[in-house]
């Protein structure tokens, strides 16, 4: 691996950052997301949030705390020998309703204080300007993304925060997994469907505003400091046909273009032939602004910044069909060659190496892989320590898949973050159960816990690789 290579992991404010009321923060979206049954509805924009029983538990809310507990935080980073680290801001720390006209003072501070944590131990922060959370307050006023005023406010945040950063950050990402506003609705992106209306012109539309939001803090970012490098992220991971047959070919290459179509348009600048014919069928008509192709055509990324937990699997045979995947929110038909974790995500290494070569193949950008990683249940041993081999070797898998991407196949790699260095709340579930960590954080699912941090085995581990540059688990023959 190169000698600058970054390694080190990746949380995001939503999920790990907590401190809900503190330091003048606005209500965020993810404040207002439940654990429990009503967890998915919410997230899918299919129940609205207002309508949640008065008991219902909010895990965001204080999450690990790590508003309070970064200092210890960064130190366990720093002695894992992290290069960089990435997290995200919460929005409405720094623009508590969006609108405001100076940005909260203490907000910024908060992350000036965070980031020279991180420089003081020589990690580069990678900052995730948005990750599944927003001023609650755009959602109610102007139903978020829907509308391009959101546009104004998202570029008057990055304002703010590329001016005060400008000499502390390089790496910044604008929206977390953009292609999973068309899963998760209100938590991608704080859509809620009223009524009757057409999901699909809804959904494109918010994503025609992000896309152009993205491409104007591109734009903004450039102006502000040349040497910033802007990347967009995807929750990636190829759709394999579930046979030969050309129908489930086909089928496979229809899906891949659901989620390419985003970083088609912010890495080559415009939409795709078969986005523009996919609207035709479907009746779609954005409402796009006079400048909108000029900006996408002159302002495209960087690098191109991605998540790879699983591979996914289709097929247009029913037989096929009904043994899909469970606890994914990207459907899945089941790949009979793979294993899957306690969650039913399917453990793919080598789909790794694919999806390097088929974003490599398709962008010719810098790619950095920004999450990955397997959620599994700890158990402590008498002695409190925690023995995580599974963990373990689903990153190794990983780990070498993607160094085959690199060394065999010259796939141009930025970096490698590991998501949910420390544990955290889960996305998808909201559960503490679900941990991806090096660090246990001593907290269960009902919020219950001392929130004591404490090292895995896995920790001394990813440790090694680091400290040798990806070497020891090639001379291991593992
Ligand atoms: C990605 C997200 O979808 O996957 C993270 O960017 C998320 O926010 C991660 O936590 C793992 O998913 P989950 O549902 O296991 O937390």
């Amino acid at each position: 691996m190169r000698e600058n290579f970054l390694w080190g992991g990746a949380t995001a404010a939503n999920q790990c950052e907590g401190g809900w009321k503190e330091g003048n923060r606005g209500i965020g979206t993810v404040d207002m997301i439940p654990w429990g049954e009503n967890r998915l509805p919410v997230m899918q924009g299919e129940k609205d949030y207002r309508q949640l029983p008065e008991d219902s538990y909010y895990p965001s809310r204080e999450a690990i705390d790590m508003y309070n507990h970064y200092k210890e935080d960064i130190a366990l980073f720093a002695e894992m020998g992290f290069k960089c680290y990435r997290f995200s801001f919460s929005w409405s720390r720094i623009f508590p309703t969006g609108e405001e006209e100076k940005a909260n003072e203490e907000g910024l501070k908060f992350y000036e204080d965070f980031i020279d944590e991180l420089l003081k131990y020589g990690i580069e922060p990678v900052v995730t300007i948005c990750h599944f959370d927003m001023p609650l307050a755009l959602v109610e006023k102007y139903d978020s993304w829907k509308n391009r005023k959101v546009i104004d406010c998202f570029v008057k945040y990055c304002d703010a925060i590329f001016r005060r950063f400008r000499d502390k950050v390089t790496y910044w990402i604008t929206f977390n997994e953009i292609n999973m506003l068309l899963h998760l609705p209100f938590m991608g992106a704080g859509i809620r469907f009223s009524e009757g209306e057409n999901e699909m012109q809804v959904k494109y539309q918010a994503a025609h505003n992000e896309l152009v939001a993205s491409a104007m803090a591109t734009r903004l970012a450039h102006q502000i400091n040349p040497d910033f490098k802007i990347g967009c992220m995807l929750a990636a991971g190829n759709f394999y046909p579930f046979s030969c047959n050309p129908k489930d070919v086909w089928e496979s290459i229809k899906k891949d273009r659901d989620n390419y179509f985003f970083i088609d348009v912010q890495a080559r600048g415009e939409y795709p032939a078969y986005a523009k014919k996919m609207f035709e069928r479907e009746g779609i008509k954005l409402e796009t602004g006079p400048e909108d192709d000029e900006i996408l055509k002159e302002h495209t990324v960087d690098f191109i910044s991605f998540s790879y937990y699983s591979s996914r699997c289709v097929s247009t045979a029913e037989e096929a069909i009904t043994e899909s995947t469970s606890g994914n929110v990207m459907k899945s038909v089941k790949n009979p060659y793979l294993k899957e974790s306690e969650w039913g995500w399917q453990i793919d290494p080598l789909g790794l190496r694919v999806t390097l070569n088929t974003l490599y193949d398709r962008y010719q950008k810098p790619l950095f892989i920004v999450e990955n990683g397997l959620g599994a249940v700890d158990r402590l041993e008498e002695d409190g320590s925690i023995i995580d081999d599974y963990r373990i070797n689903y990153l190794e898998e990983h780990i070498k898949a993607m160094i085959e991407a690199v060394d065999e196949d010259g796939v141009d790699l930025l970096g490698y973050t590991p998501w949910g260095c420390i544990d955290l709340v889960s996305a998808s579930t909201g559960e503490m159960k679900k941990r991806y960590g090096f660090i246990y954080v001593d907290k269960d699912n009902e919020g219950n816990g001392s929130l004591k941090r404490s090292r895995k085995k896995s920790f001394d581990w990813y440790k090694n690789v680091i400290a040798s540059n990806g070497a020891v688990l090639k001379e291991s023959g593992s």
